[in-house]
């Protein structure tokens, strides 16, 4: 493609290291998309004649038929996708295959592929995204009023209801999607057009073929254009926080399913055994989907430090850009379906959650709480009172609300029976009816407006 100027050609390595058929043949779809955009506007502005116009749109066609049906061959010396499916075209319609190039680098028709990849990929974790919020909402609808112990410091804090924490899942992925969203939104510039670097003497029409893919215009600094990789870095900083969440979400399903805990177990759909012991169940699935948030936040690393310092405008280290991406893309849809189907088919073992969100002494905020409304004690006075009756009952071996009134009496004589209506777990959660809070009503709410979020979603 460029033998004019060469005497000689590449060594044996410098083909290996130069191409990147073997990853960027993925672009494939967008490829063709882009070259049949560029095509058609070539024609409608008189750059290229009909006929030829017609030839390529056929011969492009066809290729189209046969990587879909075939795959893209991967041959080195073609270099790239670009390349690859130029010479193919040239093979099926002589020397008006190389009319296509006309007023178009590589550098722009690259930037234009790979936004047009990236943009499918956001569309494809937005609904992914949201079969997983409607997993969660279904999940906490069934599970408003289950208690269960909430923690700080991973230690029994207050009582609080199943579905609200998974309600926090919920979100957490809302923010996710508008993260994607946005990115979305700020990605959706064509580059075509801007050719090297510099823009074209050709008379194009950028508008004409960025309506054709998508766009909402062209963008408008042809530097820019082509050494831009912020929308893949938006990308995969988007995929790394989300990565996280995802994380923290399988990081509990690890804890919750270990039998000391107890709390859930999976189902052997997402569970695998142990060659050596018989008794194993392991979270496998979580623990993946655990493991590979690391990785991708590694790919969001690998071109964070690869586009550091790169003068403007393009430089081949750009072509580096695609790998950390296909490969986060990957085990992100991975990842977001396994946890998809752990949270659809997840057993929660309800009276262990209960039993231990009555263990810890989990309604001693709802004492001193008691304490401040009907006593009208001070609460820094009504936290020691408690911390009292928490000592007392530790030292006889009995839970705050099966301490005898006497007992709690002589620790302060402003204690009376009403008390015990307050230390149970479901008047303690109920209680906890601010906006937002555990309360199986408030969940109930977040839940409905969830629902119409997601029916009324794009
Ligand atoms: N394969 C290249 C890449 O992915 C295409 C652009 C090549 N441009 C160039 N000036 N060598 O970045």
């Amino acid at each position: 493609m460029w033998g004019g100027r060469f005497a000689e050609g590449p060594a044996a390595v410098m083909r290996e290291i130069n191409a990147s058929i073997p990853f960027d043949k993925r672009l494939w779809q967008q490829d063709i998309a882009g070259s049949q955009a560029h095509v058609a506007m070539l024609a409608k502005q008189g750059i290229v004649s009909q006929a030829d116009a017609s030839a390529i749109a056929d011969g492009l066609a066809t290729i189209h038929g046969e990587y879909r049906e075939h795959g893209v061959p991967v041959d080195l010396a073609l270099e790239d996708i670009h390349m690859a499916t130029e010479t193919r075209l040239a093979e099926l319609i002589g020397p008006a295959a190389g009319r296509l190039h006309t007023a178009r680098s590589r550098n722009d028709q690259v930037a234009t592929d790979f936004k047009l990849w990236v943009r499918d990929a956001m569309d494809g974790v937005d609904a992914a995204l949201a079969a997983l919020q409607m997993a969660l909402v279904t999940r906490a609808g069934e599970h408003a009023a289950s208690v269960m112990p909430g923690f700080t410091h991973l230690q029994v804090a207050q009582p609080v209801t199943l579905g609200h924490h998974l309600m926090a899942y919920y979100e957490m992925i809302a923010r996710d999607r508008s993260r994607f969203a946005d990115a979305r939104a700020r990605l959706n510039r064509c580059p075509l057009g801007a050719a090297a670097l510099a823009g074209t003497g050709f008379p194009i029409d950028r508008e004409a073929t960025a309506a054709a893919l998508g766009f909402d215009g062209p963008t408008a600094n042809s530097l820019d254009s082509v050494s831009d990789r912020d929308f893949a870095l938006d990308y995969l900083m988007a995929a790394t926080q989300l990565s996280l969440h995802l994380s923290r979400l399988a990081e509990e399903f690890i804890i919750w399913a270990s039998q000391p805990y107890g709390f859930i177990s999976l189902p052997d759909a997402y569970s695998t055994g142990s060659s050596i012991m018989p008794q194993k169940r392991n979270p496998d699935a979580a623990e993946l989907v655990r493991g590979h948030s690391g990785r991708i936040a590694g790919c969001m690393m690998a071109l964070t430090m690869t586009m550091k310092g790169l003068p403007l405008a393009y430089s081949k280290d750009m072509q580096d850009d695609k790998p950390p991406v296909f490969e986060a893309h990957d085990l992100l849809a991975l990842s977001i379906a396994a946890m998809t189907g752990m949270i659809e088919t997840v057993t929660f073992n309800v009276p262990r959650l209960r039993a231990a969100a009555e263990a810890g002494f989990s309604t001693a905020t709802d004492l001193a709480d008691w304490l401040v409304r009907i006593a009208d004690i001070p609460f820094r006075e009504a936290h020691h009172i408690t911390g009292t009756a928490v000592k007392l009952a530790e030292h006889e071996g009995l839970a705050l609300g099966e301490l005898p009134i006497d007992a709690l009496k002589a620790i302060d004589p402003r204690i009376d029976e009403r008390v015990y209506g307050a230390l149970s777990v479901d008047a303690s959660v109920a209680s906890r009816c601010s906006h937002g809070g555990t309360a199986p009503e408030q969940v109930r709410a977040r839940i409905a407006e969830a629902l119409v979020a997601l029916e009324t979603a794009p």
